[in-house]
């Protein structure tokens, strides 16, 4: 029976991942208590105790504003923390599973981005995780990364959890209407994960993975309302505004969309689109 380790376990998609990777092995969820990323002699003490054949590492820093201030402990857990896991993947014989971003991009593009266009990241958080990236790479590491985005869920702090709430307590809601990319159910990340690792051949290299179609986040708000409109006595009016109308510490890509095509046709895996998906999520 394969040993999978698998990182960041009260993550959103580390919570789902100990679902989906179950049928495939033994399952070591750690969480950040007993694997700190921040620690590259825990990382290697651990590894080496599991001694996994396959590493998930769902764990990052993904507070994209405040990695404007703590650009060193972005780095170090998204940057260099996954160099250290490669190296110790490599020494086993183990595979390496890590998951990327689209915000490795700057935005300036007016189509998806695929694997082959050049990173040129915008903000702090961007830079750490094409660093870990790069990591992964150097180490000589088995590996599989994916790059996602605008990922939503039943577990943790994202979007749709945050608009179901403010969506009950606020009379207006005042959303970003000029960012695209393709909100992407945590579920749906670790189904795919599951299903690329249980591969006679599991896929090795860099893969985009994001549900079809895309919106913007005032789109995405609109759906969430009108498919969560039975829950409320009353509607919050939703007005669109610019990116420049909403200042935060870090800028964001105004395109963050992913072409999904070579995981289509290398690995037989396509994500629904991003509303059927939203419904689906929503129905659980
Ligand atoms: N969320 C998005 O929209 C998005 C978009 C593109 C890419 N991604 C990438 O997708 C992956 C999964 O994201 P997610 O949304 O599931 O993340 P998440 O919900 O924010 O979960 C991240 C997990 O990492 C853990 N963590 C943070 N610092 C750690 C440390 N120093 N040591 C060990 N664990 C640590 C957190 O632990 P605690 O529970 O203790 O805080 C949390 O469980 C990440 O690689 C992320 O960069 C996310």
């Amino acid at each position: 029976m394969k040993r999978i380790l698998l990182t960041g376990r009260n993550g959103q998609v580390g919570w789902e991942l100990q679902r989906t990777l179950a049928p495939l092995g033994e399952v070591i969820a750690l969480d950040r208590t007993q694997f700190d990323l921040a620690d590259p002699d825990a990382i290697r003490k651990a590894v080496r105790a599991v001694r996994p054949d396959v590493i998930v590492n769902a764990a990052a820093y993904t507070a994209v504003d405040q990695a404007e201030s703590e650009t060193d402990l972005a780095m170090g857990v998204n940057g260099q923390a996954p160099g250290v896991m490669g190296e110790e993947a490599r020494a086993l014989g183990a595979q390496l599973v890590h998951y990327s971003t689209d915000y490795v991009f700057d935005g300036s593009k007016d189509s998806p981005y695929t694997e082959e266009d050049a990173p040129a990241p915008v903000n702090a958080y961007g830079r750490s995780k094409l660093a870990g990236e790069q990591a992964i790479r150097a180490s000589g590491c088995r590996h599989l990364i994916f790059r996602v985005n605008w990922i939503y869920g039943l577990h943790g702090k994202n979007f749709l959890r945050t608009m179901l709430r403010l969506a009950g307590e606020r009379e207006e809601l005042r959303i970003v209407n000029d960012q695209f990319g393709a909100p992407t159910w945590s579920r749906m990340i670790a189904e795919a994960t599951a299903l690329a690792l249980g591969r006679p051949r599991p896929p090795e290299g860099l893969y985009h993975l994001a549900s079809a179609g895309h919106t913007s986040w005032h789109g995405f708000t609109e759906a969430i309302l009108a498919l969560s409109r039975h829950l409320r006595t009353r509607e919050p009016l939703l007005t669109a505004i610019a990116t420049r109308d909403y200042p935060l510490p870090a800028p964001r890509p105004r395109n963050s969309r992913l072409a999904c095509d070579r995981l289509a046709r290398d690995v037989s895996i396509e994500l629904p689109d991003w509303n059927d998906a939203l419904r689906l999520c929503l129905d659980s």
